[in-house]
């Protein structure tokens, strides 16, 4: 039987340079555990969220799930693509977001709205700042990144919206 040589062989090749790749993928795998965060803290105000506002925040939650869940696909296989290995579980997510926490127990709707808001503004901070480092490592993975970006922005000003006194 054949021994496994140390230098074990990259199973997927990259369009990019070592170096670019590697600046990519860090970006890629932080922005796919704040999503992967998101997603799980919309989940959590879905089932917990309490208040006259119940259902609307209820049934907007899930469309958060959804674009948080459809997101976090997007960016972890263009890391896939690119060469890199994503680390969606559990452990890495708790670990590695870059999120505000998200409290247990019965929450209102408007503290929820309010947590919402501040964690989209959160992870659109750290977006921006992500496509301004992909500017010089990779164009294809900066305009996923704009993409995710401005439907985020779009979900941001819907959350505050409903916040705002008419
Ligand atoms: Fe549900």
């Amino acid at each position: 039987m054949a021994q496994k040589t140390a230098s074990k062989k990259a199973p997927i090749s990259s369009p990019l340079g070592d170096q670019d790749r590697e600046i990519t993928g860090k970006i890629l795998q932080g922005t796919l555990l704040d999503l992967i965060d998101l997603h799980l803290m919309a989940k959590q105000a879905h089932w917990n969220v309490v208040g006259n506002f119940f259902r609307d925040v209820h049934l907007q939650l899930d469309e958060l799930v959804a674009k948080a869940r459809g997101f976090a696909d997007d960016v972890a296989e263009r890391a896939a693509a690119i060469g890199i290995s994503p680390d969606g579980r559990a452990a890495t997510v708790a670990e590695g977001s870059g999120l505000p926490k998200f409290d247990p127990d019965w929450r209102s709707d408007h503290e929820v709205i309010e947590a919402v808001v501040q964690a989209l503004a959160e992870l659109l901070r750290r977006l921006r700042a992500r496509i301004d480092e992909t500017d010089k490592t990779d164009l294809v993975s900066q305009d996923l990144l704009i993409g995710i970006s401005r439907e985020m922005e779009k979900a941001h000003w819907m959350w505050q919206a409903q916040l705002a006194a008419a």
